[in-house]
């Protein structure tokens, strides 16, 4: 089933609500794969009903930014969904979600600014204006996010709380390929040569969590070693490797509480961002 319009959604939702049934949200851009279809079947265990959102979200974006190459694929996508566990899924058009006239946007001040921020401006504010919208669209109990995009995870916490919506966040850790190459709907750009250079990021940031488990003091070297060795391995460019807290994503200098590391390293034209934590989660 797939609703194109705010009015067919929140009819169904209505629907559900009246029968008793509880709902979920688990908002996409498409492109599906196991790691989406992971949270999808994660939704599908805790909620009566799961509504998946399917929109390639033009705010998010920047100028010089995939949007246009970004890879769409709609019939798959909803069978994948379905056969995953959704109920419904919402695919608004551009124009139904950004009206023209549409001039609200949400910032998460702090959390948006390091790490991703500077390298992707814009970026933060318009997944947390298409987030807050699909939310409030949909109304769900909760919504379910992958711990892949851990800052933007952070993100959506926070404008929840700040912003009073009535829904519960969700967190699931990432699922990997067996390389451990963390999966995206990016690594489809991937030449046969950089697919073989992408595991190393993951290796990268787990050795650096051993050794930064150990030796919580080690914070700059294991920075250092971490960037040179995906030098090293081909990665043509470095956003960030960076240790922070795993609450504030506040930078540390050493490591004492819950961490996370976090890097977005460049292979080519694409852009592949992990994180892992240094300690247990809190
Ligand atoms: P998208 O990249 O399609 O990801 C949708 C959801 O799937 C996000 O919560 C993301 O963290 C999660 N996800 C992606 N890869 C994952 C993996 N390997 N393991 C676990 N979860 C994974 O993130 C977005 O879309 C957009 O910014 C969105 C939130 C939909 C707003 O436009």
């Amino acid at each position: 089933m797939i609703v194109r319009s705010i009015a067919d959604l929140r009819a169904a939702v209505r629907g559900w609500r009246q029968s008793g049934l509880g709902c979920a949200l688990v908002p996409t851009m498409g492109a599906l794969h196991e790691g989406h279809l992971a949270l999808i079947r994660l939704a599908a265990r805790s909620c009566d009903r799961v509504v998946v959102s399917i929109f390639v979200n033009p705010l998010q974006f920047g100028p010089h930014e995939d949007v246009n190459r970004y890879p769409r694929r709609m019939t798959a996508d909803v069978a994948a969904a379905l056969q995953a566990g959704a109920h419904l899924v919402f695919a608004p058009t551009v124009a139904g979600m950004f009206p023209s006239g549409h001039a609200t946007m949400v910032h998460v001040a702090g959390l948006s600014e390091g790490l991703c921020g500077p390298h992707r401006p814009g970026h933060f504010d318009g997944m947390a204006t298409v987030v807050t919208k699909l939310l409030l669209q949909t109304l769900p109990d909760a919504a379910f996010f992958g711990e892949k995009d851990y800052q933007q995870l952070l993100i959506v916490r926070r404008l929840v709380r700040d912003l009073d919506i009535p829904v519960r966040i969700e967190g699931m850790q990432t699922v990997r390929e067996p390389d451990g190459l963390a999966m995206s709907s990016r690594n489809a750009y991937l030449s046969e040569q950089q697919r073989r250079i992408a595991p190393v990021l993951a290796a990268t940031l787990g050795d650096m969590a051993r050794r930064l488990a150990a030796d919580g003091g080690a914070v700059a070297a294991a920075m250092a070693d971490g960037q040179a060795r995906l030098r090293a391995a081909g990665f043509t460019a470095i956003d960030y490797v960076e240790v922070c807290d795993a609450e504030t994503l506040a930078p540390l200098g050493r490591v004492a509480g819950p961490a996370r590391i976090l890097a977005a390293a460049w292979l080519g034209d694409t852009r592949l961002i992990d994180n892992v934590a240094v300690a247990p989660s809190p």
